[in-house]
């Protein structure tokens, strides 16, 4: 017998010592793999990292090490190690997804010693075997092959070490960058009052309006509104101000929240100004109402619960997270929708008996479990507070997390989140086949087991497409707005068509989780699907990641303090929907400035909806650049070197600027020197993975 002893050493390395002096084989899924850094997920001894067994192009191995791409591990190996070898490809639980790709890369001492060359779904497994001699330090990578890391599940299967003595192996992942402490950067709002937002809001005719003017300043504070145009009926205070024109409508503003119900029957564009007034001053604003087919004319922003919650959600817990919304005061800076995730309805093969029922009554209506006792009183609850609720179903029998699901019940199921009062729905693809199809209409003693419902994934548009249709049909024939977020992690070049089903977002990747090589992954990586993002119509990068997370496991966000900022910057630049990821009842000052920065979230909120993109690509620097409806532009300059960037960057003419530019310090809130295009220089001193956010207008 081996005697085997693991220490830990410190956060990210833990060390192998095995007595042995003549050649040996040393598992690599003997080794601590937890250091090990990676995009999604986390890194799995002897199964892929969704769980499963390991298996590739139809083999299963019953060892080895399960990851997703960017993946990292560093072993040291003193020296002694003469092979290693190992059978790589991807996981065969991505069932043949075409976005998987990655390639395996081994080096050592920094040189490359083996590439497996790009591998996708299906591949056979290819074997690895790589001479050691005289190597300290190797490195096993997974790349993501250059086109993001969805689907990127990648097994180092059977791998293997031959040592020839006694040594110690020590792992750890991606080299951690100094702990920086939180510095806040976003001043305090002014106790006068401003008026903070969007500029735009959409609605369609005839459904129940409901917009809260979203602004800061001491209170008490009087709002009112006034029509530059003609043809609405505004009531404020219950007391009717003015008549105009035809009849379109009619808005009833609370002068003392802010609050904007009522609703408009006419299509047009309505252009009022809003006023907010207290005892130091008063603020107001030109607001363009548009009443027409489309909403979600700027990004969604508000919460989720999986982030936080993930299987844990209750109403209570909902209820306190639209009270924190309101306590923090990011409701004046235009945070507005309070979603439920997964969970809310009984669930096919859980052990708790809180989320064990009936999965619909005899009619057929979807029942929730019994932590949401009142669907209904939740959304008013909501509603009365000036927020909008959101929920979360999936076009197959069971959601992700085995919870009931949409299948054959689109309508039912619409009709039922209209009656309740939701304004949101993320509808996420799992459990969906296009296979179940034919079962339609016949699934009388639904719901089926879940065994019954095996399929394959789609192999055409027509198979994507189908399912989200249906459930657009199903909202868009109710009688209020409900903004329809579409979750399939991005299949098919989703922003291709979500448009043409209704969708008002959808999800370009698969689940963000809170590292660096995650939010980086997919931040750095939405270039492609740019083009497509218009008012009405946005790529959803997934959620946020900052503050307390943990999918009903809390700890504080594993992103440095820089990585926050940067993560917060790239969403805005991306006019990605914003949904806070965190328990906002354990807000800390820090996480609450990067979320109220009202100049950084008017770039996500900017009517124009043009997404950024990368302009300039520069060894660690990334230049990402967004055109703004006033007609100037946002530069982001992220680095994202482990080391800070010292740049004296120039010129600004390369991104096509002209003349003297007026620059803004986003973040800071402050002007900086006016730079000439053509022969001036922007100082750019950018942290470790941090960032560096200006406006920059024509003089
Ligand atoms: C998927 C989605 C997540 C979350 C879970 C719920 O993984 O991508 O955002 O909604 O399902 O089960």
């Amino acid at each position: 017998m081996k005697s085997r002893l693991f220490l830990g050493l410190g956060l990210s390395l833990a060390a192998f010592n095995i007595g042995i002096a003549s050649a040996e084989t040393v598992w690599l899924d003997d080794l601590n793999l937890k250091p090990a850094t990676q995009g999604w997920g986390e890194p799995q001894k002897n199964q892929s990292v969704g769980e499963h067994p390991l298996t590739i192009g139809g083999k299963v191995f019953e060892r080895g090490f399960g990851t997703h791409a960017e993946s990292t591990l560093r072993v040291n190996l003193g020296g002694g190690a003469q092979k290693f070898t190992a059978s790589v490809g991807v996981d065969d639980e991505v069932d043949k997804n075409p976005a998987s790709s990655v390639e395996f890369i081994v080096l050592g001492d920094g040189k490359t010693l083996w590439s497996s060359g790009v591998m996708r779904a299906g591949n056979a497994a290819k074997e690895c075997a790589v001479d050691l001699s005289g190597v300290t330090n190797l490195v096993l990578k997974v790349g993501d092959a250059g086109d993001g890391m969805e689907w990127d599940h990648a097994d180092w299967a059977d791998a293997k070490f031959e040592t020839a003595s006694a040594k110690s192996f020590a792992v750890s992942g991606e080299a951690a960058l100094a702990p920086v402490a939180p510095y806040i950067l976003t001043p305090p709002a002014p106790a006068t009052p401003r008026i903070n937002g969007a500029n735009v809001f959409g609605v369609r005719p005839g459904s129940p309006f409901l917009f809260t003017i979203p602004a800061t300043g001491e209170r008490p504070m009087e709002f009112s509104l006034e029509q530059t145009v003609v043809r609405l009926v505004v009531i404020t205070n219950h007391h009717q101000v003015s008549i105009r024109g035809p009849f379109a409508g009619i808005l009833d503003l609370n002068t003392t929240n802010g609050q904007i119900t009522g609703d408009i029957h006419t299509k047009g564009e309505y252009i009022v100004t809003l006023r907010a007034k207290n005892a130091l001053g008063t603020a107001e604003k030109k607001f363009r109402i548009v009443c027409g087919d489309q909403i979600a004319l700027t990004p969604p922003m508000g919460w989720n619960s999986w982030n936080c919650f993930a299987g844990e959600v209750s109403q209570e817990r909902v209820k306190s997270a639209a009270d924190a919304l309101i306590k923090s005061g990011l409701i004046n800076h235009g945070w507005t929708y309070i979603n439920v995730d997964d969970y809310w309805q009984n669930n096919h093969d859980s052990k708790d008996p809180t989320l064990q029922g009936p999965f619909r009554d005899a009619q057929g209506n979807i029942v929730p479990n019994s932590r949401f006792p009142d669907m209904k009183g939740l959304a008013d609850y909501i509603h009365n507070l000036g927020l909008k609720a959101g929920l979360y179903s999936s076009p197959g029998p069971w959601t992700c997390g085995n919870c009931t699901g949409s299948f054959d019940r689109e309508r039912q199921d619409a009709a039922k989140y209209a009656q309740w009062g939701f304004d949101y729905l993320k509808y996420d693809w799992c459990s969906y086949t296009p296979t179940m199809e034919a079962q339609r209409g016949i699934s009388t003693n639904y719901p089926l087991a879940a065994a019954s419902w095996s399929g394959s994934n789609p192999s055409s548009h027509a198979e994507l497409i189908k399912p989200y249709a249906i459930m657009h049909e199903a909202l868009a024939a109710q009688p209020r707005d409900i903004v329809y977020s579409l979750c399939q992690y991005g299949m098919g070049d989703v922003w291709g068509w979500g448009d043409q089903v209704g969708g008002n977002c959808w999800r370009t990747t698969g689940d963000i989780t809170d590292t660096w090589k995650s939010m980086s992954g997919i931040g750095f990586k939405q270039d492609k699907a740019a083009p497509f993002a218009k008012p009405g119509n946005w790529n959803d990068p997934d959620m946020l990641i900052v503050g307390q997370l943990g999918w009903g496991n809390l700890h504080p966000t594993r992103l440095t303090v820089d990585e926050q900022y940067t993560h917060i910057s790239l969403w805005c630049l991306l006019s990605a929907p914003l949904l806070i990821g965190c328990d906002m009842t354990k807000f800390d000052d820090f996480t609450l400035s990067l979320l109220d920065n009202d100049e950084v979230l008017a770039l996500d909120q900017d009517a124009l909806g043009k997404e950024a993109t990368c302009v300039l690509t520069d060894g660690d620097l990334k230049v990402y650049a967004k055109e703004l409806a006033d007609g100037s532009r946002a530069l982001g300059f992220f680095n994202l070197g482990t080391v800070s960037l010292d740049l004296k960057f120039k010129p600004l003419a390369q991104f096509g600027f002209t003349g003297t530019q007026h620059v803004r310090d986003l973040w800071r809130q402050q002007d900086l020197p006016d730079v000439d295009a053509a022969t001036g220089t922007l100082p750019l001193t950018i942290p470790a993975h941090g960032v560096l956010l200006y406006k920059l207008t024509a003089k």
